[in-house]
């Protein structure tokens, strides 16, 4: 039988990840959004892309969420987006209320699916939905580390004029501006990154990894980022799908690793069939860790927000 992945909010990101698994031809998708008839407009619209491009998933669409019951994976995009100007803490208020409504709505038909938050602001959610759904920690994550790390990424090959292939790069913490890209432990084909761009210009890369996102805004005008970050869910459900077992950045509850705890915040982790099987551990610096501590601070700020 095929998997089924539901992903709710059918709007950019949403919409985009929906393509992007029904190409993959390994699951069934379901689109839900609150906009009448819309989720199932694209639906459809990526259902009839399977005879030309040759996959046979089943896509619907739908405005509640009996059509989702018995969901593997489901994703929550639902939410508002940042407009110019807005940080994604200013979405926290509303995408509460959202996150918190879906995350009931999910559990009660889908009681042994793996959550993936994308909503923002990002750690916060996840920490949400892990506390609304009252699923183990295994089965709630957050996507943010794949996405900053394949911008982190980008840059590196950009500026060495390297495949994107050979850069092997992590981005720690939370996802926001105080996130960590550790350029220590980041390589070009085995070669430590700082011995390969002077010191000040890569500064400057990683400062442009950490506004990321906010580039992407300022271009757009409207709406924010979602090819990259529907291609960052699309390999964290690949991993898990397909029990991969890749290690990936995201964001996970963390119990004492890394010296936090009772937090979801960006790390290493192995994500299979069962989830994140394990946090991997790595041996930071003192510099390092107090970034990651002053990440994780912020993210508890948020958390203290909203009252969770
Ligand atoms: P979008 O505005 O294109 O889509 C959001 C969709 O959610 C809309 O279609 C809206 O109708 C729907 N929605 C709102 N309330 C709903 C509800 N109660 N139930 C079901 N659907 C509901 O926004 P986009 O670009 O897709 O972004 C979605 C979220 O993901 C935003 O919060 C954005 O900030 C975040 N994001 C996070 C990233 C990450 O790295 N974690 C990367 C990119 C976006
Ligand atoms: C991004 O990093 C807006 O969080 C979103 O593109």
């Amino acid at each position: 039988m095929r998997n089924k992945v539901t992903v709710v909010g059918a709007g950019n990101v949403g919409a985009t990840l929906g393509q992007r698994v029904a190409e993959r031809d390994y699951a069934d998708v379901v689109l839900v959004d609150v906009i009448p008839d819309m989720p199932m407009g694209k639906a459809l619209d990526i259902l009839e892309a399977g005879p030309v491009l040759g996959y046979d998933s089943l896509v619907i669409g739908a405005n509640g969420y009996d059509e989702t019951a018995g969901s593997d994976i489901v994703v929550i995009t639902s939410g508002i987006a940042r407009k110019p100007g807005m940080s994604r803490d200013d979405l926290i208020r509303t995408n509460q209320g959202i996150v918190t409504q879906v995350t009931q709505e999910i559990v009660k038909r889908s009681p042994n699916a793996m959550l993936i938050c994308v909503t923002n602001p990002l750690d916060a959610m996840a920490q949400l939905a892990y506390s609304v759904s009252g699923f183990p920690k295994q089965r709630v994550m957050g996507m943010a580390g794949v996405l900053d790390t394949a911008r982190f990424r980008t840059f590196i090959a950009q500026e060495l004029g390297v495949s994107v292939r050979d850069v092997q790069a992590f981005v720690l913490g939370g996802h926001g501006d105080t996130m960590v890209p550790l350029a220590r432990l980041s390589t070009v084909a085995g070669v430590p990154l700082p011995k390969l761009i002077a010191e000040e210009r890569l500064a400057q890369i990683v400062q442009r990894t950490r506004d990321g996102g906010a580039e992407i805004v300022n271009l757009l005008k409207q709406g924010s980022a979602y090819y990259a970050p529907s291609a960052s869910v699309l390999q964290m459900i690949d991993s898990i799908l397909l029990d991969k077992k890749m290690i990936m950045p995201c964001a996970t509850y963390l119990e004492g690793e890394y010296g936090i705890s009772g937090l979801f915040v960006g790390v290493p982790v192995k994500l299979g069939s069962k989830g994140v099987e394990e946090v991997i551990q790595l041996e930071l610096s003192e510099d390092e860790r107090a970034q990651l501590q002053k990440s994780a601070d912020s993210v508890r700020e948020l958390i203290g927000v909203m009252g969770i």
